[in-house]
């Protein structure tokens, strides 16, 4: 080699080390979801619509390839159903809370020492972080859809994530909820905005405990990490219409489902 391919042979070690650093470092970023709407949406023509998701950034890549993704239909042969041999063991207590709209959806996010946990299978621990509704709901039973869906999203100490899921049809108010009503008519419209809303007990929250749907999938929304253990409460329970529509936070749901 002369002098000057020599250089360039360098100059092109460096630079290919420089990439791999960067991708490495981009691949270490959060596998949570991601808050932000503003990044995908979820209408299926646009250009950062579903089908693109996993176009649009190299860490969502799994939400185009995954062989492990949800939302699912429960009669999916991925999804067992458990009943009575396995309880779900929750240890949920009172705990500072901020409701956040999204923009996609509405959360409620937990502070400081957190609100406790949830054990899969009665030894692994999954801490509650936060809680998020969707309308429609994302799961279906038979194909059917329902008025809203609850994720109760949690995390162990290695990183990996569950979600516990309620299922909701119109019907009697629901008592939790009801609880949230005037703090969440106060941000219900306006994107990004924020209330502080004091302590929230999730133990207040109906879930039940004797059958569920347990499969493994992915978040529903970027970067639709993988290995997250769903387990889809069986006992469908019931909202209002106007409980619902303090949760639908954006339009891009409401010609898919009428109330
Ligand atoms: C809850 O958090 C908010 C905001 O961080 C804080 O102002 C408030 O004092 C906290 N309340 C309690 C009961 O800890
Ligand atoms: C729970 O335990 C059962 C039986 O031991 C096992 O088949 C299953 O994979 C476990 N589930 C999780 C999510 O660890
Ligand atoms: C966490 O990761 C460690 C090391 O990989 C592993 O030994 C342990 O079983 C994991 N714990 C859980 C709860 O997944």
């Amino acid at each position: 080699m002369d002098k000057l391919s020599i250089q360039c042979f360098f100059i092109f070690l460096v630079l290919t080390s420089f990439v791999t650093t960067v991708s490495c470092l981009s691949a270490t970023t959060d596998s949570r979801e991601v808050e932000n709407e503003r990044e995908f949406s979820y209408e299926q023509n646009k250009e950062n619509g579903p089908s693109k998701w996993g176009k649009i950034k190299p860490e969502w890549a799994m939400c185009g390839k995954g062989d492990l993704q949800s939302p699912i239909d429960l009669t999916n042969k991925r999804v067992t159903i458990v009943t009575h041999f396995q309880k779900l063991t929750k240890d949920y207590k009172p705990c500072n809370a901020t409701l956040i709209n999204r923009g996609h959806d509405m959360m409620l996010r937990f502070e400081g020492e957190g609100p406790g946990s949830f054990m899969v299978n009665g030894t692994d621990e999954y801490k509650l972080l936060q809680l998020h509704w969707h309308s429609p709901s994302e799961h279906t039973i038979n194909g059917r859809r329902f008025a809203l869906e609850l994720h109760l999203v949690h995390e162990n100490i290695n990183g990996s994530l569950a979600v516990v899921t309620v299922l909701y049809k119109i019907g009697r108010p629901d008592s939790f909820l009801r609880s949230l009503e005037k703090k969440l008519s106060v941000i219900t419209d306006q994107s990004e905005a924020k209330k502080n809303v004091e302590m929230i007990d999730p133990k207040s929250i109906k879930i039940g405990s004797r059958k569920y749907y347990r499969y493994l999938g992915s978040l529903t929304t970027p970067p639709c990490t993988q290995n997250v253990i769903w387990t889809i409460v069986r006992k469908v329970r019931t909202v209002t219409r106007n409980q619902v529509r303090l949760l639908r936070v954006a339009v891009h749901d409401v010609n898919l489902f009428k109330l």
